[in-house]
């Protein structure tokens, strides 16, 4: 038998007051991607046939901060349908608002946190099955170090949930409980939907807590079961410092991983990855790399200390710094090297092309084998429109060149040092724009001897 559909309603609508930040909570990244976006991803990840995102009213506006938001959502989760919830009134306010999503289903429903970001889908796989075998609700606990600012939930003698008890609301001896709300719930459709209506206000805060569904089933007969998960999964972001907190979870899962996949780290904990950086086998990373959104290296590369990575592809055996920045658009083919202060962007270098020091490489076809001398510069802006470089195969680039772009360097030719190369250069020639050499012989001495200097 098929599993029963799933229906995942992720809370996004919350004020995220203590962030003090002109955007949304859930937007505040991971690894250079929102919060919302790890959320959503384990989502669809867990198979739910339909996405309800609760939003707050200035979400769903065409504002300036926002933007990004919008465009995440377009560009990723266009099957997710979005509520808006008016006023935030608390958690079980905001199911409310995604009721219509709740009312054309028949299922299983998973409530999630958009400030949960770590969780994985195994483990809402396990709280769906957890539900399937035993219970008109599932909650997904953890036991807390330090429980301060989350639910408790509070077990009877035959260790049975009998309550979520908000911190607010805690007596002293609840307070002293350490086993939390995660904020992740597995419903069946039809349990949900008779206890939304009976969740009132009455509490510390005023609010409409989702978590007095427990009570309430309780009441109505209904079977209520907890599995745990580890408090590293199921951290809730409030602050920019727990927000930091599990970035630094997250960068060790993934060091961890990149080493087991195959990947040298010299001192993982200097090492910083984005949530879709790709690393093959054999690689060698050095200390200090930081990998920004949308890089992919490939089999054996070595990424030397210091060096800053964004939107860059690396194929085989490259070796790319020390101290080399990658901009968005740099495509290195194979066994290619780019040394310290060599900035590329927007550019392809072909095998084995090699931009060894000091080198500022842009919107440039580099051809296979050519070779950039140190300090070489494409001038490739003229302050209102960027222009091209082609750069032939087995070209040489001699030091301190400017190569003023649109202009187009034939296969192996040669550009002698300190030359600003203004036109198109044939295959196989040599330019070079250099003032003639002149020396006054003994000059220096006599200078030294007028100004009475030793
Ligand atoms: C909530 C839980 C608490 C749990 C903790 C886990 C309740 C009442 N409390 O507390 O038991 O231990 O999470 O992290 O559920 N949201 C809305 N609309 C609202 C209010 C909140 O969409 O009106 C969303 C927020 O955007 C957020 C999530 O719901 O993603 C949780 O809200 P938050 O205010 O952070 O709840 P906590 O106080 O952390
Ligand atoms: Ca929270």
């Amino acid at each position: 038998m098929s599993d029963p559909s799933l229906l995942i309603i992720c809370l996004a609508a919350g004020k995220g007051t203590r962030m003090k930040s002109r955007k949304p909570k859930v937007m505040h990244a991971i690894a250079g991607y929102p919060m919302l976006g790890h959320v959503l991803s384990v989502a669809t990840e867990a198979g739910a046939d339909e996405l309800a995102l609760v939003v707050s009213p200035d979400m769903s506006e065409n504002i300036p901060e926002m933007t990004e938001f919008h465009a995440l959502m377009e560009s990723q989760f266009e099957n997710a349908t979005q509520f808006v919830q008016p006023r935030q009134l608390g958690t079980g306010d905001a199911v409310k608002a995604a009721r219509t999503a709740l009312e054309g289903f028949e299922g299983e429903v998973v409530v999630l946190f958009g400030d949960t970001p770590l969780l994985k889908s195994s483990t809402i796989r396990s709280l769906r099955a957890c539900l399937r075998e035993k219970a008109s609700i599932a909650v997904l606990g953890f036991n807390a170090k330090n429980p301060s600012g989350y639910g408790r939930l509070l077990i009877d003698e035959g260790g049975s949930l009998i309550a979520i008890r908000e911190e607010k609301d805690a007596s002293l001896d609840e307070k002293s409980v350490t086993l939390c709300n995660s904020g992740v719930f597995a419903f069946r459709s039809e349990t949900l939907l008779s206890v939304l209506d009976k969740i009132n206000n009455q509490n510390a805060n005023g609010e409409y807590y989702l978590t007095d569904a427990i009570e309430i089933a309780r009441r109505d007969s209904l079977p209520v079961q907890t599995i745990t998960a580890e408090e590293q999964e199921v951290l809730g972001i409030n602050t920019r410092a727990q927000l930091a907190n599990a970035e630094a979870i997250w960068q060790n899962e993934k060091r961890r991983s990149a080493m087991a996949n195959g990947a040298t780290l010299v001192a993982p904990e200097t090492v910083y990855f984005s949530y879709d950086t790709q690393i093959g086998r054999d690689v060698l990373i050095e200390p200090h790399v930081i990998f920004a959104t949308g890089v992919r290296v490939g089999d054996g590369a070595v990424i030397r200390s210091f060096s800053h990575l964004e939107k860059a592809v690396i194929d085989q055996d490259c070796i790319v710094g020390p101290f080399a920045r990658l901009r968005p658009g740099a495509d290195l083919g194979r066994g290619v090297r780019i040394g310290n202060f060599v900035e590329v962007k927007e550019s392809r270098l072909e095998e084995g092309a090699k931009v060894n020091h000091l080198t500022y490489i842009g919107d440039t076809h580099v051809g296979a084998r050519a070779n950039i001398g140190a300090g070489t510069i494409t001038c490739n802006y003229d302050g209102y429109s960027k222009h091209r470089t082609i750069i032939g195969d087995g070209a040489f680039i001699g030091s301190n060149s400017s190569l003023v772009a649109p202009v187009t360097i034939g296969n192996g030719a040669y550009v002698g040092s300190g030359t600003v190369v203004t036109k198109d250069v044939k295959p196989d020639s040599l330019v070079v724009t250099r003032g003639p050499l002149t020396e006054k012989e003994d000059w220096a001495a006599k200078f030294r001897n007028r100004a009475g200097r030793k």
